[in-house]
C-alpha cells in the first residue's frame, strides 16, 4: 500500500506552477470524439484521471498519443461500442462519454460512473436534458443506454445547478438539429473552457458563463487545438496550504478572477494576499481570526475548497463555521482530522471548527479533496510523521503534487509498504 509522509512545520517558500485544470480536461477529452479530425489540447495536467479517459478513447478506436503536456486525439476512426464496464467504471466522469457519444452516433451505453463517492451522485438533470433533446434514456444492469433517431434542439431548464449537466447537454446539442437553449446552466470557468474548445471545433455556443447558454447545432465538427485553462482548484489548495503552514508563496499560472471568493475569505481570517496578472502571492501570518464560509456554486467558494479550508480554520483562533451547500455531507475529512486532534462537530451540512493545533496520526483519504485536507493538516504539525493512506485519490486530482510541495520546502515523500 503507497502512503504519504509528511514531516510538517517547515513554512512553505518558493513558487509553485499551476497545471491546467483536471474539471476541464476530463470534459475536453471526451468533447474531442465530436470532431471529425484530430483535437489537440495543450496544457494537459498529468493526472491518473486523464490516463483513464485517454485508455477510454483507445478502447472506441480513436487513435490517442499523449506527450508531455500535450494529448492528440484524432478521432477519425472511432467507432460506437456499448460500454457497460472496463475503465468507464473508475472515474466519476465517464458520464460525459454519454453526451459526446450521443451527439457523435445519437447512442451510447455506459456503465453508471464510479470516482469520489463521498456522497450520493445523482445524475436525473443529466438524464432529462438528452431526454428534452430526443433521447430515450433506461437503466439497464447498473448501465445507461441513450438512444435517439434524431437529436433535436430543446429549451432545457435543470432544477439544480450542475457542472455536469450543464457541459454534457452541451456536448449532446452541439449535434442536435436546431437550437438548445440551456436555463439555469452552471457558470464554472470549466464550462466556459469547454464551450471555448467546441467553438474551436465550429460549433456555435453562446452564454457560456452565464446562468443561460444557447447552442446552434451543427452536422459537422472540425479538429483544433486548444489550451486547458489553469486548475483553480489546484490554486486554490497551494494557497490554503501556504496560509496553513505560515508560508510565502508565489502561485504562478492561475487565474486570479477564478479564485476571488477563497481570496477574500483569506484576506478576511488576515492571510496576507498580493493579486498579479497571472499569479497570487500568499504570506501566511502567525495569527489568524475565525471566519464564516458557504460553498456554493460558481462564483461563489467553490465546495472542491472545503475540506482543504476545513484544515486551514484549525489553524485559526476561535470558532469558524464552514457550511456547504453544493454536497449536504461532504465531510469525510472531518473524523480524520479528529484523530489529528481537530475540534470539529458537524452540524447539518456545516463543520464547526475549532481553532486547535494538530497532531500527527495515521489518516486515509476517502476522496481527493479529502485527501488535500489531510496533507495540508500533516503539513502544519511539526512533531511526529503523519501517514495519509488513500493515495490513488490524490493521483486524481494533483499533478506532481509531492515533487511540488518538496520544491516548496515541505519534507514529503511516498512510501510502499
Ligand atoms: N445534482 C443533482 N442531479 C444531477 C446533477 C447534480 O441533483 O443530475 C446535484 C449534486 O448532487 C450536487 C449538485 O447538484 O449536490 C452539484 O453537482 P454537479 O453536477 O455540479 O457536480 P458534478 O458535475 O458531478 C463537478 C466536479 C466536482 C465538483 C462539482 C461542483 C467534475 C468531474 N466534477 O461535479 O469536482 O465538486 O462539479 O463544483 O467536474 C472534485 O474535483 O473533487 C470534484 C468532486
Amino acid at each position: 500500500m503507497e502512503k504519504l509522509m509528511i514531516s510538517g512545520g517547515r513554512p512553505l517558500q518558493g513558487t509553485v506552477t499551476i497545471s491546467g485544470a483536471k474539471n476541464s480536461a476530463i470534459a475536453l477529452i471526451p468533447a474531442a470524439i465530436l470532431a471529425e479530425s484530430e483535437v489537440i489540447l495543450d496544457n494537459l495536467p498529468l493526472l491518473s484521471d486523464v490516463a483513464v479517459y485517454s485508455e477510454i478513447l483507445e478502447e472506441l478506436g480513436a487513435n490517442v498519443s499523449w506527450e508531455g503536456n500535450q494529448m492528440r486525439i484524432d478521432p477519425t476512426h472511432i467507432i460506437s461500442l456499448p460500454m457497460p464496464n472496463g475503465p468507464v467504471k473508475k472515474l466519476r466522469a465517464s458520464y460525459y462519454m454519454m453526451g459526446a457519444m450521443l451527439g457523435r452516433f445519437k447512442e451510447a451505453v455506459i456503465g453508471l460512473p464510479g470516482g469520489c463517492n463521498f456522497e450520493p451522485r445523482p445524475i436525473d438533470q443529466h438524464i432529462k436534458g438528452f431526454e428534452a433533446l430526443g433521447a430515450t434514456v433506461t437503466n439497464e444492469h447498473g448501465a445507461i443506454h441513450l438512444h435517439a433517431k434524431e437529436l433535436k434542439g430543446a429549451k432545457i431548464y435543470l432544477d439544480v445547478v450542475s457542472v455536469g449537466a450543464t457541459i454534457n447537454i452541451m456536448l449532446a446539442a452541439t449535434r442536435a438539429k436546431g437550437s438548445t437553449i440551456i436555463e439555469n446552466a452552471a457558470k464554472e470557468p470549466e464550462i466556459i473552457d469547454v464551450a471555448t474548445l467546441l467553438n474551436s471545433m465550429g460549433a456555435s455556443i453562446k452564454g457560456a458563463g452565464t446562468e443561460t447558454i444557447r447552442i446552434e447545432g451543427k452536422s459537422e465538427l472540425r479538429g483544433c487545438r486548444h489550451s486547458i485553462i489553469p486548475d483553480r482548484i489546484q490554486a486554490g489548495t497551494y494557497m490554503i496550504a501556504a496560509a496553513a503552514t505560515r508560508g510565502n508563496v508565489l502561485i504562478d499560472n492561475v487565474i486570479p478572477k477564478h479564485l476571488e471568493a477563497l481570496t477574500a475569505k483569506l484576506i478576511e481570517m488576515g492571510v496576507g494576499i498580493e493579486e498579479l496578472d497571472e499569479s497570487i502571492r500568499v504570506i501566511g501570518k502567525q495569527n489568524y481570526g475565525s471566519i464564516d464560509v458557504k460553498a456554493l456554486v460558481y462564483p461563489g467558494f467553490a465546495t472542491d475548497l472545503q475540506s482543504p479550508m476545513t484544515s486551514l480554520l484549525t489553524q485559526a483562533d476561535g470558532v469558524s463555521v464552514l457550511s456547504d451547500f453544493v454536497y449536504s455531507n461532504r465531510f469525510k475529512h472531518v473524523p480524520e482530522l479528529a484523530r489529528m486532534g481537530a475540534k470539529i462537530r458537524v452540524e447539518g451540512r456545516s463543520a464547526i471548527i475549532e481553532g486547535h493545533p494538530l497532531n500527527a496520526a495515521k489518516v486515509k483519504a476517502t476522496d481527493l479533496r479529502a485527501g488535500a485536507a489531510l496533507v495540508i493538516a500533516g503539513l502544519t504539525v511539526s512533531e511526529g510523521i503523519t501517514e495519509v493512506t488513500g493515495v490513488e485519490f490524490i493521483d486524481r486530482g494533483y499533478d506532481h503534487l509531492v515533487t511540488n510541495l518538496r520544491e516548496l520546502g515541505a519534507d514529503v515523500w511516498r512510501q510502499n509498504d
